[in-house]
């Protein structure tokens, strides 16, 4: 029987894609490449997750971390987790895999973040989805004002697209700070929580919008740090992760205080999801 279908609005069926890349990232993640078998594009939008399926094995959610400016393919950074995240672990360029989506809610890099300064905070796998932003925004880089990238990881061998940081950095009123939360002889720069890079930090709050995406503890101190600024809730950005099942709002999975966060997330404004956040997290 053929489970695949080339149906777009056909949401329970995977479409067939292929891998184009697979390379190690770290000593957990790994870096994919994939190209849908019918030639469409994802269409996705920063911020947005598919479910990518194993056959035999199963489904996992999973981020699409590339901006869909940049090209006709889609890349996703996956960590070693467990039983689908593995196999993935195992794919070679030609093997093919099931793609469902693209889902969810998006950053709202073609709305009301155009023509505003952007701030960045990513903790770890963080990266993997506000990639998709940062990149969507510096191919639009007249669309925006200054754009402050702050990236924490638990250890320098942890850190995530580091040659990418550099032609983010050669771009204009492009700001990258990162820090580790444990250094060791090899690692020269910040040691501390994220939070440490946005003491001093200056923004203009009436011209100013952040996203907020990394371990579940970071989200609480990195918004104190924001209100320290003078940001509102309704300026914040925060992408929520949950154990989903469907994907698209069906089975409840994913489900916490009546918001179903594979379809009303898992990008949130924060002055939606302020009362509710402890219990997500
Ligand atoms: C919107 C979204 C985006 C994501 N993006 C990415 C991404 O870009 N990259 C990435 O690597 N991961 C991402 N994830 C996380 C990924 O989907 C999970 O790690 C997923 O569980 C992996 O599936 P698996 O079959 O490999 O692991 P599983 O076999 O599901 O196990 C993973 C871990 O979760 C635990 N677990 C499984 N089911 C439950 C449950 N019902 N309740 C509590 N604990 C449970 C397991 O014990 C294990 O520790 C994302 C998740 C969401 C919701
Ligand atoms: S995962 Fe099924 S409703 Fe969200």
């Amino acid at each position: 029987m053929d489970i695949t279908s080339t149906r777009k609005d056909d949401i329970y069926l995977p479409e067939m894609a292929t891998v184009v890349r697979s390379e190690p990232m770290t000593a957990l993640e790994r870096f994919f490449e994939f190209k849908l078998d019918s030639g469409r594009e994802l269409g996705h939008m920063p911020g947005q997750f598919a479910e990518v399926s194993i056959f035999g094995i199963g489904e996992a959610p999973i981020s699409i971390s590339s901006s869909p400016t940049q090209s006709r393919s889609f890349q996703m950074v996956v960590r070693n987790a467990g039983n689908v995240t593995r196999a993935m672990h195992d794919l070679k360029p030609g093997d093919k895999i099931g793609i469902r989506g693209p889902f969810g809610t998006h950053f709202p890099v073609d709305g009301e973040m155009r023509g505003k300064d952007i701030v960045f905070v990513c903790g770890g796998l963080g990266l993997v989805p506000v990639r998709s932003a940062i990149n969507y925004v510096l191919d639009h880089r007249e669309d925006y004002g200054y754009v402050t990238i702050i990236f924490g990881a638990k250890s320098h061998s942890e850190r995530l697209f580091i040659d990418e940081v550099r032609e983010w950095v050669s771009k204009e009123n492009v700001s990258y700070t990162e820090t580790v939360d444990r250094g060791d002889e090899q690692w020269t720069g910040n040691v501390g929580v994220i939070t440490t890079l946005m003491t001093d930090m200056m923004v203009d709050p009436r011209k100013t919008m952040a996203v907020i995406c990394g371990p579940p503890v970071m989200y609480k101190f990195a918004i104190m740090s924001l209100y320290k600024m003078g940001m509102v809730d309704r300026n914040i950005f925060v992408s929520f992760e949950r154990h989903m099942k469907c994907g698209v709002g069906k089975c409840g999975h994913c489900q916490i205080d009546g918001l179903y966060v594979c379809q009303d997330g898992p990008v949130f404004r924060f002055a939606d999801v302020a009362e509710v956040q402890e219990a997500i997290q």
